[in-house]
């Protein structure tokens, strides 16, 4: 099914959005990443969003490709201008995460649904959706910055050398239309990043501790055994390791331990 925009922003306003910015849509580009950062650099407001059928150069994280069939996943790029010097700008993953994880819930229920810092929402231990954050800065503050997110909607996103540690919404009994899943996303956004920017991560805290599915877990970090004792105030990740503990800013926790938590 094709993608209306005008039908997304249309749930968008009706959950209380009231960012400017124009959704656009195209069937197939190299990555929504790429069209948001053009769009960013030609001056376009907070708010602005690519969204695509297909990706054919789609980013994950840490150099990795993000690939997903036509039409199985919503795939958007945002495009924020957060008012925050460049040091507050790792904590807006798990920001971003928590709006995607607050809009999920209408979908999913809240005991299944984690967020693992700092980039990933899981379904019963298992991927649904990643968010890659990517910046534009002059001198110490962001320019623009483009908050992307993939989220599995149908058993077509998962191939079988991902699958077994993948899920999508469909598994669970969920199937939103694109629009009304990237509306709630959008509203919530606004919301989360308007009290970021404003108050710092601090009213967020609770909902993102509650939401975390890290803590209490065994993992690895940077070669090293640890185990999770959770989200720092700044929004580093505390983590026990044989040398004492540490607060991790950067990098990925694999868990060491199969539990579907
Ligand atoms: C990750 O889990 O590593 C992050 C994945 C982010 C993927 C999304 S899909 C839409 C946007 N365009 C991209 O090229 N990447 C992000």
């Amino acid at each position: 099914m094709s993608f209306d925009p005008t039908l997304a922003l249309h749930h968008a306003k009706n959950a209380g959005y009231s960012w400017t910015g124009a959704i656009f849509h195209r069937e197939k580009v190299s990555s929504t990443q790429d069209l948001a950062r053009k769009a960013a650099s030609e001056g376009a407001p907070e708010g602005t969003v690519f969204v695509a059928d297909e990706q054919t150069h789609g980013r994950g994280r840490q150099g990795r490709a993000w690939i997903a069939p036509h039409g199985s996943a919503l795939l958007a790029s945002v495009l924020l201008r957060p008012a925050i010097p460049a040091l507050h700008l790792p904590p807006l993953s798990l920001v971003i995460g928590l709006a995607i994880y607050d809009a999920l819930l209408s979908e999913i229920p809240g005991d299944s649904l984690r967020i693992k810092w700092p980039n990933d929402l899981l379904i019963k231990g298992r991927k649904v959706a990643g968010i890659l954050i990517e910046a534009s800065l002059r001198s110490d503050r962001p320019e623009s910055v483009i908050a992307g997110f993939g989220i599995n909607l149908s058993e077509a996103a998962l191939p079988p050398e991902i699958e077994p540690h993948t899920t999508c919404l469909q598994r669970h009994g969920a199937s939103p239309s694109r629009e009304k899943l990237l509306g709630q996303i959008l509203a919530a956004i606004e919301t989360k990043v308007s009290h970021y920017v404003q108050e710092g991560l601090g009213p967020l805290l609770p909902s993102l501790r509650a939401a975390d599915g890290t803590s209490g877990r065994r993992v690895r970090w940077q070669d090293q055994n640890a185990t999770v004792l959770g989200i720092a105030e700044d929004g580093r990740l505390l983590l026990a390791t044989p040398q004492g503990s540490v607060a991790a800013s950067f990098g990925e926790v694999l868990f060491t331990e199969n539990l579907l938590k």
